[in-house]
This record gives structure tokens, C-alpha cells and sequence, in this order.
């Protein structure tokens, strides 16, 4: 137990105990429909946020096809539910992707409902206590309304929706926006696969207006970026690589690199909720607990 923490610490590369800073932003990425971009958004917002020295954890709770583990090119082989389940440690399923920057294989939540009453709570919490010291946490969420995906969304600091210009899309997305806001009066948007600034400017301010016309509850939506429809992002994903680090001067990264900038200013100035748990174990429990 005491080396299985030893090995996390190494990993996570984080400071003695005396000083954890148990500071975790929690950053939720989601869409209305699937492919829209999500889990390639997520890694390379995850590796620019790395590059820039914080500790950063992505955690994929969406277990399906072409997900983190293959956009990062990285083999995991058991998740969350087995830590809960205590078949394995937090250690054994975590992966370092880089310096700074560690795969957390999630669950959708589904399953960890089925089994909640044969978690071993005490032990899995003191493993998380080896994460203190992550800056960010961002989540890769599945595509759709459902109410895991809900929970994940509720519990986040940020939520950012991601769409493309298609119209099913953008329905889909409106759709979560919706009810997202019953928890988050603060809602971020990310339209990619967009032809220009002009152009993802023209849908956010359509969706913003039906927004604001149907959906009360004092909801604040944000265009924090866009990203352009390129081939050069379509190949990395092909190859397994992160277009951030393949193409860093690239348009596409440009854009990645502004909305990392946009978010860490937002969240610079934002007056967090005091007296929670803001570790990795906190925000479990809290999730948790509302299952
Ligand atoms: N800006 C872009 N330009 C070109 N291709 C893109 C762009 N963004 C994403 N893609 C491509 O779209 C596909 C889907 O991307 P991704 O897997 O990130 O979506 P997702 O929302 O996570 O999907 P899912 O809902 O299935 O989890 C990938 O093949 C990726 O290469
Ligand atoms: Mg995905």
C-alpha cells in the first residue's frame, strides 16, 4: 500500500504532504452529439496545459471507441470501477503520458452505480490523497444527455460544450445546454471544425440568442474558442499523436492555445466555491454520493 502511493507520488511528481495544494480545477468537456471533437479537444488542451508546467490529469469517463487512450496512443487495460472494486490499485490503472500530464481510465458512471455497495471507499480515498497536487483535471465526458454524464457536469468547475457547424450538432448541443444549466449558470462553447473566426462567431451568437430568449435561470453562455476544420488534426488523430505537439505553429494550435489562455484566465478570477474538498478524492465523493 505504502509503495503503491510511493509510485504515485513519482508519477504525479507532486511535493511532500506538509504542502499539498488541493487546488484541482475540474474542467468538463461535452457535447450534444458524438464525434464532434471532444476527445481530441480534451488531449491537447490537457497537453498545452502540461507544457505550461501545471500537473494536469485527464480523466476519460466516456469507456468507448477511439477514445483517450487510443487518441494518446497508450494501452490501459482496467478503470476506475476495478479501483472501487479494490481488484487493482489507483496506481496500476493510472498512465503518464508525459511529464506533467497522467491518464485516468474512468467509467460512465453506469457501472459504477451497479457496484457502489461493494466499494472499499476508505481505501480508494486514502489512494486519491497521492493527487493533491493536480492543477487540472479534465474530463472527457460521452456525448449525449444522460444522467451520469449529468453528474459529472454538475460537479465540474467548468463545462465546456463542444460543437461543429452542423445543425444536428448544434441542436444536440442546445439540447445539453439546457439542461446543463439547471446546475451551471456558467456554460463555455468550443465550436469546431470551423471555416473561420467569422463563422463560429455567426453560430455561438444564434445559439446564444435562442439561448437567452428560452432558457432562463440567469444562464451566461461563452464562446471561449473555436478551432479550424484541418487535416492537419484529422492525421494526428489517425496517427496517434497530438496535434499540438506535431504542428505547434499551426493555426489549429494557435486556436488550442487561446482557448487554453482564455480558460485560465476565467478561472484566475473566479471566486471558487470555499470550504469543499477541491482534491481529486473530493470531487469523487462528491460524484459519488450522488449516485
Ligand atoms: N478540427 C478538426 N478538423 C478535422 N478533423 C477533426 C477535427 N476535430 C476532430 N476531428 C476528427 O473527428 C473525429 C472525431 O473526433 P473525436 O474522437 O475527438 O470526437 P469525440 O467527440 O470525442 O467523439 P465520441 O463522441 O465518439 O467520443 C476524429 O477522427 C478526428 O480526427
Ligand atoms: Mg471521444
Amino acid at each position: 500500500m505504502q509503495n503503491q502511493a510511493n509510485r504515485l507520488q513519482e508519477i504525479v511528481g507532486n511535493s511532500s504532504s506538509a504542502n499539498k495544494n488541493k487546488n484541482t480545477k475540474f474542467i468538463a468537456i461535452t457535447s450534444g452529439k458524438g464525434g464532434v471533437g471532444k476527445s481530441t479537444i480534451s488531449a491537447n488542451m490537457a497537453n498545452i496545459l502540461a507544457e505550461n508546467g501545471y500537473r494536469v490529469a485527464l480523466f476519460d469517463a466516456d469507456i468507448g471507441l477511439a477514445n483517450l487512450d487510443v487518441i494518446l496512443n497508450v494501452r490501459i487495460d482496467k478503470n476506475m470501477l476495478h479501483v472501487l472494486k479494490g481488484e487493482c490499485s489507483l496506481s496500476d490503472i493510472i498512465v503518464q503520458v508525459k511529464k506533467n500530464l497522467i491518464l485516468i481510465p474512468g467509467e460512465s458512471g453506469d457501472e459504477i452505480l451497479k457496484y457502489s455497495e461493494q466499494f472499499l471507499y476508505e481505501r480508494f480515498f486514502q489512494e486519491t490523497s497521492a493527487l493533491d497536487d493536480l492543477d487540472f483535471v479534465i474530463i472527457d465526458t460521452g456525448a449525449g444527455i444522460g444522467d451520469h454524464i449529468q453528474l459529472f457536469l454538475e460537479a465540474a468547475d467548468e463545462v465546456i460544450v463542444v460543437t461543429v457547424p452542423d445543425p444536428a450538432a448544434i441542436t444536440d448541443a442546445y439540447a445539453t445546454i439546457k439542461i446543463t444549466s439547471k446546475s451551471q449558470p456558467n456554460i463555455h462553447m468550443i465550436l469546431n471544425m470551423t471555416k473561420n473566426e467569422r463563422e463560429a462567431q455567426l453560430i455561438f451568437d444564434k445559439i446564444n440568442k435562442v439561448a437567452m430568449a428560452n432558457i432562463g435561470g440567469g444562464l451566461k453562455l461563452n464562446l471561449i474558442g473555436k478551432l479550424p476544420e484541418d487535416k492537419i488534426i484529422a492525421k494526428s488523430v489517425k496517427q496517434r499523436t497530438l496535434f499540438t505537439n506535431d504542428a505547434p505553429n499551426s493555426q489549429a494550435s494557435m486556436d488550442m492555445k487561446k482557448i487554453v489562455n482564455n480558460l485560465v484566465y476565467k478561472l484566475e478570477r473566479k471566486v471558487l466555491k470555499s470550504g469543499m474538498d477541491r482534491s481529486f478524492g473530493g470531487f469523487f465523493k462528491r460524484l459519488i454520493e450522488q449516485f
